[in-house]
């Protein structure tokens, strides 16, 4: 991870937001290479999802929303996180991602260790527990630790549990709901009344617009309304880089079914429709798996919930949720609102509240997947022979920032740069590119390797001189061939879209 957060703070891909003023925790900003990264993982689930799909139309809905609509969708009750305060550092940690063991030794509880969630929390609470042993010099077998999170602390363990801020315990608080939703005040007025909230997810914007949308889109069942937007969390411990943070954007779609259509097809299809999205936009097979929920641990309304799950570099992680969510939403906007949230059936003559499918992805989650699987360190030769290493991130054509650098072979040779500039110029109305006349070739090809650019075009004195040909170098193959124009526009029309 601190290869890649270093390589997309050096070639500006993703800084930390404010950061002239040191940061501010969970926010963070897309520089001009990740700005179009992450335009173009857009671009393409909007192409795929929406416009090339004759069963799925757009929307997009406000931030602010009324505020009924959060207490509708159960977010103002129940959109908590447990949290857990250190009294001494002031610190607050995710009850969850908070672990403790009681030490054992010869069957007696000599004491408590705890460790923040990480890829090895037995591993670290396990150490701990024998510095524990050691330092209190007590003789005798320590059995292994049992690891839990303070969800499940007993009251009575509570006040034993050392804080990891401070390593003492004493100060750790039981824990308490706390809603994640940023508040914000709508007008001039700042009392209750006035209360409003950023929303913690684009997925009610369908809901509160299904009639709208219903009334005027001309959709019939089975049809989905799909947005991208961002969404806010205050989340208790932002980490991971962009991974979980405070402000981030949301790429759902909800596909609405009829009360009687088989939903585990429907959930089935979204999932493998999902997967494949994410293998055309170049995310290895082999990174990614299911995670089916727990039937035990869903809310009572839904009836499954997939997650596919892709393998980061700091351990398996969420990326996109597929949820067979009834018509919970759908009637809880009925009732709070008080209009009908139906549809007419012609075949039964009979009128009801649809079922939903939801597949909910984050963007920034994507984009921190594409860019770990991309990444690659390889030894190869330069002009003279010397090994040196080469990074490439080998994003797919679809999404990568730049689609081709036009380089003229020598900057002095106004015949050579008057023809790549041309060149650019044309390639530049479609699409991204870049023009680079700096620098040995070598060092060029190497600086675009750095930021995924598929391909390098060369503008050379053959170019000029014999059959308007100019070098195609492909940057995973580093395969040199000679290709003309409207070769490489053919090429870029096949590989990006
Ligand atoms: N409408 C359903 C919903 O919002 P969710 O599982 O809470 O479900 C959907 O969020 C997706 O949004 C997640 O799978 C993840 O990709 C992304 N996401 C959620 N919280 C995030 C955060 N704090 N930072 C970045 N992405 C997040």
């Amino acid at each position: 991870m601190e290869t890649i957060v270093a390589l997309c703070k050096r070639r500006g891909f993703i800084f930390q937001s404010s950061e002239i003023y040191g940061g501010i925790n969970g926010f963070f900003d897309y520089g001009p290479l990740g700005v179009e990264l992450k335009k173009n993982i857009r671009d393409c689930w909007w192409n795929d999802m929406v416009r090339r799909r004759d069963d799925v139309v757009g929307l997009e809905s406000s931030i602010i929303m009324h505020p009924k609509v959060w207490e509708a969708s159960g977010h103002v009750a129940g959109f908590t996180d447990p949290l857990v305060d250190c009294k001494v550092s002031k610190q607050r940690f995710r009850a969850d991602q908070l672990f403790f063991s009681p030490v054992v030794v010869d069957g007696a509880t000599v004491g408590y260790v705890s460790a923040l969630e990480s890829e090895n929390t037995a591993g670290q609470l396990q150490e701990a527990a024998e510095s524990l042993k050691r330092k209190k010099a007590i003789q005798g077998k320590l059995e292994p630790v049992q690891p839990r999170d303070m969800t499940e602390a007993k009251p009575e363990e509570i006040a034993l549990i050392p804080s990891p801020a401070t390593g003492e315990p004493g100060s750790l608080t039981p824990p308490r709901a706390f809603n994640m939703m940023f508040e914000t005040y709508v007008g001039a007025m700042r009392d209750a009344s006035a209360v409003a909230y950023l929303r913690p997810e684009t997925a009610q914007g369908m809901f509160a617009d299904f009639r709208p949308v219903v009334d005027t889109g001309r959709v019939k069942l089975p049809f989905g309304i799909a947005q991208i937007g961002k969404s806010f969390r205050n989340e208790i411990t932002p980490r991971n880089f962009i991974f979980r943070s405070r402000e981030f954007e949301q790429m759902e779609m909800e596909f609405f079914i009829h009360e009687d259509d088989d939903w585990a097809k429907w959930h089935r299809h979204w999932i493998d429709w999902c997967k494949s999205w994410l293998h055309s936009i170049g995310l290895p097979e082999s990174h990614l798996s299911e995670y089916d929920h727990p039937k035990a641990k869903l809310a009572f309304y839904s009836k499954g919930t997939t997650d596919i799950m892709f393998r980061y570099p700091f351990g398996v992680q969420e990326l996109w949720g597929i949820a067979a969510r009834g018509n919970y939403d759908l009637k809880q906007h009925e009732q709070h609102s008080g209009v009908p949230q139906v549809v007419f059936d012609e075949a039964s003559k009979k009128k009801f509240v649809p079922h939903v499918i939801e597949p909910a992805v984050g963007v920034d989650r994507i984009v921190l997947a594409v860019l770990c699987s991309a990444y690659a360190e390889e030894q190869v030769k330069d002009d003279k022979g010397n090994v040196e290493t080469r990074v490439v991130l080998r994003l797919s054509p679809r999404v990568a920032p730049i689609k081709v650098a036009v380089l003229p072979l020598l900057k002095n040779k106004p015949e050579l740069v008057n023809r790549a500039q041309e060149l650019y110029r044309r390639l530049k109305r479609r699409h991204n590119v870049f023009y680079d006349e700096s620098g040995a070739i070598g060092r060029r090809y190497r600086r675009q390797d750095e930021i995924g650019t598929p391909w390098c075009v060369t503008i050379d004195f053959d170019t000029i001189e014999k059959d308007g040909t100019f070098t195609l170098r492909d940057r995973d193959s580093m395969q040199q061939t000679r290709i003309k124009e409207e070769q490489l526009f053919a090429l870029l029309e096949e590989k990006v879209f």
